[in-house]
């Protein structure tokens, strides 16, 4: 079987190879995973470049999600049978074939959209995390947020519109403001608009969390937009500019400022809390309410090619890589 391994930190065509790697039966407690398929998202990015919070030892099998179909099951496995669809729940997904813990891995729906479900482990749950984790949201209060057409700001209009929240969404582009409307998005608004001086045209009240995954005047565009007290709460740095926070936002309107990285969310949060959360999101995808656009699919023969176009600007979604073959 054929994985994805990275050397030593860098550019993608220096450091990436798709190597022969052994395919061991699965031990005790463990499956042994046919991967389907796997997103590359901007973190695996930040990773192949070695600039990132926590780096693998290498030479490493990278990818931090998707999806596969157990093919055997390990000594004292139980719930879990060949032919299963999974999130194996670890790293080193960009593999034909995986070992995963059963006690970590994820059980879903037979039916449901490989594509869908290889998307699911990473951003959605981020998604989750920042809805759920900082804000008491009532039905009815906004949500300001920028990079609104990633995967995770789509995650974010469809989760918080599952449950009666209201989002007011900052976009590069206008071809997304039809695009982001027709799957919930209250408001669409493109980044170079004044939040501070046009909130009251967009929302009936200020939004009470903000949702930072750009830096830089984007990020003070959305704590400019909030009501007193609220929380502003960065999780990604596409822009890669620091943020700077007048300091009248802090005395004045008591803001909140607030980081989330989803590894450590996911350490702290009890394991059943995420295996309802799983069936949870689950149930969205199947019932077509939570939906991630896929750019393009790449064999892992094209693994490099893949890593770059993941790496452009306005994309039309996920670049993912097809395991199967
Ligand atoms: N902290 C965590 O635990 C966690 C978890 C998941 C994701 N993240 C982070 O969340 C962010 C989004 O991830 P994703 O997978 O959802 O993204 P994605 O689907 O790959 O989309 C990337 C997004 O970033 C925007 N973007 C790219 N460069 C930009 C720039 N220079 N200025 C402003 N916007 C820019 C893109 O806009 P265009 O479409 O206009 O190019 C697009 O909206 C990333 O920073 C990622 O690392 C963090």
């Amino acid at each position: 079987m054929r994985a994805a391994r990275l050397h030593a930190f860098g550019k993608a065509a220096e450091v990436l190879r798709v190597e022969e790697v052994p395919a061991p039966p699965p031990g005790p407690g463990e499956l042994l995973v046919k991967m389907l398929a796997a997103p590359v998202n901007p973190a695996d990015l930040n990773i192949i470049e070695g600039k990132y919070g926590e780096l693998p030892d290498l030479p490493a099998v990278i990818g931090n999600e998707g999806v596969g179909r157990v093919v055997a099951v390990g000594g004292g496995v139980s719930g879990f049978a060949p032919g299963d669809l999974v999130l194996p729940m670890c790293r080193g997904t960009w593999t034909q074939n995986l070992l995963a813990s059963a006690r970590d891995a994820i059980l879903l729906p037979a039916g449901l959209d490989v594509h869908q479900a290889a998307m699911l482990t990473v951003n959605p749950p981020s998604a989750w995390g920042l809805l759920q984790d900082f804000v008491k949201l009532n039905a009815g209060d906004w949500i300001v947020q920028n990079a609104a057409n990633s995967a995770v700001g789509r995650s974010v209009i469809q989760i918080a519109r599952a449950r009666g929240g209201k989002t007011l969404n900052v976009v590069r582009r206008p071809e997304l403001i039809d695009e982001l409307r027709a799957i919930g998005a209250d408001r669409v608004v493109l980044e170079d608009c004044d939040l501070r001086s046009q909130i009251g045209e967009f929302c009936d009240r200020r939004p009470c969390l903000g949702l930072n995954a750009v830096g830089g005047a984007s990020a003070l565009n959305l704590a400019n937009a909030l009501a007193d007290e609220g929380t502003l709460v960065t999780y990604g740095a596409m822009g890669r500019q620091p943020l700077k926070i007048p300091n009248g936002l802090l005395i004045f309107r008591n803001l909140h400022f607030r980081g989330f990285w989803l590894n450590r969310w996911k350490e702290k949060s009890p394991a059943p809390a995420i295996k309802e959360m799983f069936s949870t999101l689950a149930g969205l995808v199947a019932r077509g309410e939570l939906v991630l656009p896929v750019h393009r699919v790449y064999p892992l023969t094209e693994l490099v090619e893949a890593v770059e176009e993941a790496g452009r600007e306005s994309r039309a979604g996920k670049v993912l890589l097809d395991l199967s073959a």
